[in-house]
């Protein structure tokens, strides 16, 4: 019995967000193929991922959002784990790394290195944000790239060449907390010493042998991602801090690390391997066996996560000693849509989990347009003319066509039962027949090659072989005066149909489901990869169930309505710089209004109201009680003394019990942020606003 074992991931979306198409095609759906795919092969495959919880990527939302860290990744964890599975990619398990197992697994983990001395303690000097009290890192900060100019790159990467870089390398470096530049300042951290891994680095990545032993091909390893390590070996690894300034993340777990955690991209890798064990705890397997011996692990990853999985991560696991390092790294370029970049902070995305609710029906159609653009070698667009073309001229026209007529014809002449296949048969079309039993193998050669548009076209082909089966030998036409051969024909076209519902099942789940049922056949789904290839899956004298449609032709409307969402969401989102434009008012209606300059003489917060500031101002022609809405934004001691813009007319109102003489003109930004619209310079109490 074949005891190997297979960990495959997928990399674990930050929870900091919903997913949309381009994570889709670029991780989740290839690395879900490949697993249905050995799954069907007998293998034994644990298929693990995780939000990831922690770093920058999450407390910067969550201070954007207004909200806390812990109520962002609630919020999409829910979210995302609901759509991966509406989706049907089929993880074992998707878990967080805010569980307990997971913070118990990395804490150890960081210990064990520590102990070995993999890592070296250091103090530097480190960017800081005095405003805020706080050091920057990663997201915490940007600047313009050294390597390729990006004007937003980050602490720790760009994502514009993937570089990966640190803070101290940036030019023109920006606290993103203040928006100022930041000063430098002295700080400890657990550095891993990268540099001193070059050498076995640079042979197990192009030759894939590690201790002298051959531990993977080389040859199946893409080239942008060997190319990219490469280039940053060949460049020269610097130590990299394994700890951060902060305090949400898994605690550093020695001593002398109050305040400190682990740096997000030490932490996450290892949820890898801490849902392997959630997972094996619950399923009555050895996590361990999945991690160590001649298990193959392989990481389904987007381009800009490439450093961490095949050059970061391998070193932890190899200092580690105990587990096995990556076979494979598979890594996606990006997806575009609609000619531009998907960007969450614009708005300009289709999302996983919208999709869904709004076309329920259509989920393998999504899957099978995104492997056929899936960005595998070089960066694709989405776009929703093409979604509806290829769905119509390709999984309607040459499949569900196909599949149609198989059916209708077997009813129309046989009462749906399939009909013998003669020896006379098995020689007039032994072309097709040789061509049949070659596809499953093609298909499996580019599945292991990771080259999933091609084998998903295989399957295709398959389709399409079976349409111009019909085309040639035309049996509508045979039926009266060669009825022996139409039955030979119809049997060969029923194979082709049996076969595709049995290599459709890694790309198009529910269709080759829909396809078995429509056969009356492997409706269990017990037939394996290499029962595929035969002219046998289907016995003359088997009772076949009714043609259904198997893909619903979309219409033009559909693309409209997506493409016209998309527009107003990116509209909706240009109106979060400040709402639109209020009716036109006449020049008598805005004479009416008398607003001046006031100076502000003595500020006290009004008893049991948050908001709420009640001010002496001076108008220049009175001193004046006025109640403003700014106590959230201003201490009492703050504002006394500032000039500000006072509407002197507006008609007295009470708040709070006080009564309030006119109102402060505030300037609010997109954020909710509030400050006095004053004078630009030092004017005097009543000057005129107009
Ligand atoms: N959250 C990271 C991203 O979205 C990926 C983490 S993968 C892991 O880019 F290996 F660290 F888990
Ligand atoms: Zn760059």
């Amino acid at each position: 019995m074949n005891n190997k074992k297979y960990t495959v991931t997928a990399a674990l979306p930050y929870a900091n967000g919903p997913l949309h198409l381009g994570h889709v095609a670029g991780v989740y759906l290839p690395a879900d193929i490949f697993v249905r795919f050995l799954r069907m092969k007998g293998e034994d495959v644990a298929f693990v991922c995780a939000s990831d919880e922690h770093g920058a990527a999450i407390t910067l939302r969550a201070k954007k959002e207004g909200t806390s860290p812990q109520a962002i990744v609630d919020k999409y964890h829910t979210i995302n784990k609901k759509a991966f599975e509406d989706f049907q990619i089929g993880f074992d398990i998707y878990s967080r790394t805010s569980n307990a197992i997971h913070h118990q697994t990395a804490s150890d983990y960081f210990k064990k290195l520590n102990d070995k001395g993999s890592f070296i303690k250091k103090t530097t000097e480190q960017y800081y944000d005095p405003e805020f009290n706080q050091f920057l890192a990663d997201r915490y900060i940007t600047g313009t790239c050294p390597k390729c100019q990006n004007e937003g790159a980050y602490g720790d990467q760009c994502e514009k060449c993937g570089s990966a870089l640190s803070p101290t390398e940036l030019i023109n470096p920006v606290s993103t907390l203040s928006g100022k530049t930041p000063v430098l300042k002295e700080t400890s951290h657990w550095f891993l010493p990268m540099d001193q891994h070059e050498t076995w680095l640079r042979e197990w990545i192009q030759n894939g042998t590690l201790n002298g032993e051959q531990q993977h091909d080389p040859k199946t390893w893409r080239n942008q991602v060997v190319g990219q390590c490469m280039s940053w070996i060949d460049g020269g690894l610097q130590p990299r801090a394994m700890t951060r300034d902060l305090d949400w993340g898994v605690k550093v777990p020695v001593e002398g690390a109050d305040g400190k955690v682990l740096y997000v991209w030490l932490d996450a890798p290892i949820g890898y391997i801490s849902a392997t064990k959630e997972w094996a705890e619950t399923a009555g397997k050895n996590w361990e066996d999945y991690w160590t011996g001649d298990a193959e692990l392989i990481h389904f990853i987007g381009k800009d996560n490439i450093v961490f999985h095949a050059i970061i991560f391998p070193i932890l696991l190899k200092e580690h000693g105990d587990y096995v390092l990556p076979t494979n790294v598979p890594a996606y370029e990006f997806l575009n849509l609609e000619g531009d970049k998907f960007s969450t902070s614009r708005n300009w995305a289709v999302w996983l989990h919208e999709f869904i609710a709004n076309h329920p029906d259509k989920i393998d159609e999504l899957k099978y347009v995104l492997t056929s653009i899936a960005p595998e070698s070089k960066d694709a667009e989405f776009t929703w003319k093409e979604f509806k073309d290829r769905v119509n001229n390709e999984l309607a026209d040459i499949l569900g066509n196909f599949m149609n007529r198989a059916v209708v014809l077997t009813h129309k002449y046989y009462d749906g039962i399939v009909p013998p296949l003669s020896e006379y048969g098995k020689k007039e079309y032994a072309g097709y027949i040789e061509a049949i039993a070659e596809i499953p193998g093609n298909i499996e050669r580019n599945i292991r090659a990771y080259k999933l548009r091609q084998a998903q076209a295989d399957v295709m082909d398959l389709a399409r072989l079976g349409n111009k089966f019909f085309a040639e030998t035309e049996p509508w036409k045979l039926f009266k005066t060669e009825p022996e051969k139409v039955k030979d024909i119809l049997n060969i076209t029923l194979q082709i149909a049996a076969n595709i519902s049995i290599l459709l099942r890694p790309f198009l789940p529910k269709k080759a489901e829909k396809i078995g049922q429509i056969l009356n056949f492997n409706t269990n789904n017990a037939l394996t990869w290499d029962q595929a290839g035969g002219i046998a899956l289907l016995q003359s004298g088997h009772q076949i169930n009714k043609s259904e449609i198997l893909v619903q032709k979309i219409d033009d409307s559909l693309v409209e309505d997506e493409v016209a969402r998309l527009e107003a969401s990116k509209s909706a989102r240009a109106e979060q710089n400040g709402p639109p434009q209020k009716d036109t008012v006449n020049f008598d209606d805005f004479v009416k209004m008398d607003i001046r300059v006031g100076e502000i003489l003595e500020a006290e917060k009004v008893p049991k109201a948050d908001k709420l500031l009640k001010l002496t101002v001076d108008t220049g022609i009175d001193k004046r009680t006025v109640v403003s809405g700014i106590a959230e934004h201003y201490q009492p001691e703050d504002v006394i003394g500032k000039k500000v813009s006072i509407l002197m007319n507006l008609a007295p109102r009470k708040i709070r019990g006080v009564e309030s003489h006119g109102m402060i003109l505030m300037a609010e930004d997109g954020e909710g942020k509030l400050c006095f619209v004053s004078p630009e310079k030092p004017f005097n109490a009543g000057g005129e606003i107009r």
